[in-house]
């Protein structure tokens, strides 16, 4: 049973380690694995195969940066041979990025089997490239693989067929409590000390920005620039900045504001390890991704969303993620509640307990033979 596996951007590692290791424990799983070359700056992309012990990928389509239909039309000029030659029995993709839709569609346009892990999710904007990206490999893919019950529900509405999908948990949770003693270890509270004389131990936030909503557009990053200037009065706040954040603001005066803030600290992209470590001990993270707002429900570190909706409702119904939007005084409503203690306990959503791909390579195994 040959499976050709994609990854191509950062959040794309943490979901394909797991699986990997799980196809191990089959004899008759030849899995292959395909990098795109979505994300290849080292700290976007090889530090976190050797972090995580990814196999080096049998194939590197090498594609990099480009507009959303030339990186798209790339991946799926650059697969489609792949598939030609190896004729796998399925491909597998995960998660939401262009690589994702690009190799499903060059795929099932060979008749070859489509397995979507992390399906179903949905934030009903449009306007979100991922959006698209995950409507239509779901509507193309064989076997869909959902991460909570939200998923499930908006596949039936959509009118899959209830065969194809399948309650599982979550390949990055998997990944996150593998990972999280062997964290413990990174040396990043002593270099924030050594780099910006943070004492971790009194408190930090950590940030992160990268949506092309919020940082493509000079009034909404500004607005969330206005609310931490606030913030950063209370708690250092460290921010490991995205490659198209870092260009966007270059030489420009929100660039000049952010360098400007005493109290928030840029760094480059930084690993899966120190990255644990820094959520898994901070007193409040902000962001616009998507994943951490799933890792800190399950770390119980209160998140603030700065998105007006979020397609993982699951982390802001039962965990500690909260949606706030990116208006300055809603940002700041949300944090002076956090910091007047009102914070609900978090619980962890049914089947992240760490033994999702181990589930999913058994489903497989069981239903592509
Ligand atoms: C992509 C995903 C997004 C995901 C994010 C995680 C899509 C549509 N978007 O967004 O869902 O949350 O990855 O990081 O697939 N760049 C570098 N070095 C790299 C990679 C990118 O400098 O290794 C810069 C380039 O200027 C590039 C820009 O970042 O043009 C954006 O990269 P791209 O892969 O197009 O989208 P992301 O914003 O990273």
């Amino acid at each position: 049973m040959k499976i050709v596996n994609i990854v191509g951007a950062r959040p794309n590692f943490m979901k394909i380690a797991p699986l990997m290791a799980a196809y191990s424990k089959y004899d008759d799983i030849e899995p292959i694995l395909v990098h795109t070359g979505q994300h290849y700056d080292e700290k976007m992309s090889d530090l976190f195969f050797r972090q995580l012990g990814i196999p080096t990928p049998d194939i590197n389509l090498g594609i990099g940066s480009g507009s959303h239909a030339v990186q798209t039309a790339e991946i799926m000029k650059a697969f489609e041979p792949v598939c030609l030659e190896h004729k796998p029995d399925a491909v597998l993709v995960v998660g939401d990025v262009n690589s994702t839709i690009a190799c499903g569609l060059v795929a099932v346009k060979l008749g070859i089997k489509l397995i979507h892990v992390e399906a179903g999710l949905r934030s009903g904007d449009r306007a979100m490239p991922e959006e698209i990206n995950r409507v239509l490999t779901d509507s193309i893919s064989d076997m869909l693989f959902c991460t909570e019950q939200s998923g499930v529900d908006n596949l039936l509405a959509e009118g899959v067929s209830k065969a194809r999908i399948h309650m599982v948990g979550h390949v990055m949770i998997d990944t996150l409590l593998t990972n999280l003693e062997k964290a413990k270890a990174s040396n990043i509270h002593n270099e924030m000390n050594d780099n910006f004389g943070i004492d971790c131990s009194k408190g930090y936030g950590v940030l992160t920005m990268h949506r092309p909503s919020n940082v493509d557009d000079p009034i909404v990053f500004g607005r969330i620039l206005d609310a931490l200037e606030v913030i950063q009065n209370d708690m250092p706040i460290i921010f490991p900045m995205h490659p198209r954040t870092r260009k966007n603001i270059a030489g420009t005066d929100l660039g000049n504001r952010v360098d400007n803030m005493k109290n928030l600290h840029l760094l480059d992209p930084i690993g899966y390890l120190d990255f644990l470590k820094l959520t898994s001990n901070a007193k409040l993270v902000l962001t616009d991704s998507g994943g951490i707002q799933e890792e800190t429900t399950v770390l119980k570190i209160p998140c603030l969303t700065l998105r007006e909706n979020t397609e993982r409702p699951i982390t802001a119904e039962i965990g500690s993620n909260q949606v706030v939007g990116t208006e300055t005084q809603n940002i700041l409503n949300a944090y002076n509640r956090l910091k007047d203690g009102s914070f609900r306990e978090a619980q962890i959503p049914p089947l992240w307990d760490g033994n999702a791909a181990p589930r999913i390579v058994k489903i497989m195994h069981e239903e592509l033979k």
